[in-house]
């Protein structure tokens, strides 16, 4: 009997969709699933409140994690272990990385290999970056990622996306698509649970390498790359600026976000137009260097 532990933190719900179609395929009387969500000590809300969804960008940015509840009735003896996250701003979410700081989280992963199954806006790239880090301090060994991103892509999944979160409603409006990742990208996600199945079953998982090749799993627009290096630096630097102002929740933080913001604001009228135009002059003489990254970062499982 093999032993798969699905472990996911989701906080409306959508992930938890996905998790439940990426494994959909994968039980039967030779393998077996536990499915644990993580619960985290402070309860989010859902719908957000803008400055509540600001307020969580520093220790985001800063990988720092929130803390987590222990999770029950866990073994640690598991052949493969499914970690389901999403990213907030521009990591993976506070929960997920508390639970990956945790004791408990030494325990299982030791040794262990990993797939990673992300849900999210459009940008996880960097967050991956963060997640291997989080891995290898645990000594897990990453074997596969699969990432389904928003249906409204780039510049579109900006607006939809905080609009969703912060208003509970993920209906098109104007010319926006609706909100989330397709239904359809969703559903076609148990093809992954379904390769697993057949994969553990010749013990391929003792192997330690991708068990989710030409699957699609996951698709990079290498130009965007640039952009999430680049956000992912001045991000952190900026929390570390807002940090000093005050805890969570306090009027200085508050204060401090204010700044961040208002230079978010400047940056998509002034640099950001202006930079888009450069990019796409440069990007038409760098398309080797631009498919180099992209295979980079589409490893290990590639598209
Ligand atoms: C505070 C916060 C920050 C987020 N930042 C990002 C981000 O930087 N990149 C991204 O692709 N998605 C971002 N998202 C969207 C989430 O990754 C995810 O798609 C959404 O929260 C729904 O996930 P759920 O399954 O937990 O409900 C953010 C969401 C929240 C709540």
């Amino acid at each position: 009997m093999k032993k798969v532990l699905v472990i996911y933190y989701s906080q409306t719900g959508q992930l938890k969709s996905v998790v439940e179609s990426f494994i959909s395929q994968l039980p039967d009387d030779k393998i077996q699933v536990d499915i644990r969500e993580i619960q985290g000590v402070e309860q989010y809300p859902y719908p957000w409140g803008f400055y509540q969804f600001a307020d969580e960008f520093v220790e985001a940015a800063l990988v720092e994690g929130a803390p987590v509840n222990p999770i029950q009735d866990i073994e640690d003896d598991y052949d493969l272990i499914i970690l389901g996250y999403t990213i907030w701003f521009l990591s993976p979410s506070s929960p997920i990385v508390g639970f990956l700081k945790s004791e408990q989280a030494k325990k299982i992963f030791k040794n262990k290999p990993v797939i990673t199954l992300i849900a999210c806006r459009d940008m996880w790239v960097m967050a991956q970056e963060k997640m291997k880090d989080l891995l290898n301090n645990l000594n897990a060994i990453l074997i596969d990622n699969v990432a389904l991103t928003d249906q409204g892509k780039g510049v579109y999944s900006l607006i939809t996306t905080p609009k969703w979160l912060m208003s509970g409603k993920k209906d098109a409006f104007w010319f926006f698509p609706p909100a989330g990742i397709l239904q359809s990208d969703i559903d076609a996600a148990s093809r992954f649970g379904e390769r697993l199945n057949t994969q553990l079953k010749l013990d391929k998982e003792k192997e330690l390498k991708p068990l989710l090749s030409n699957l699609g799993a996951v698709n990079i627009d290498g130009k965007l790359i640039g952009l999430e290096i680049i956000a992912t630096r001045s991000s952190k630097i900026w929390a570390k600026f807002v940090k000093l102002f005050g805890k969570k929740k306090s009027l200085g933080r508050k204060i401090g976000m204010s700044f961040y913001i208002g230079f978010l604001v400047l940056l998509v009228f002034t640099i950001m137009p202006i930079n888009l135009i450069v990019r796409k002059i440069i990007n038409k003489f760098r398309k080797n260097k631009l498919r180099d990254l992209e295979r980079k970062y589409e490893r290990p499982s590639g598209r």
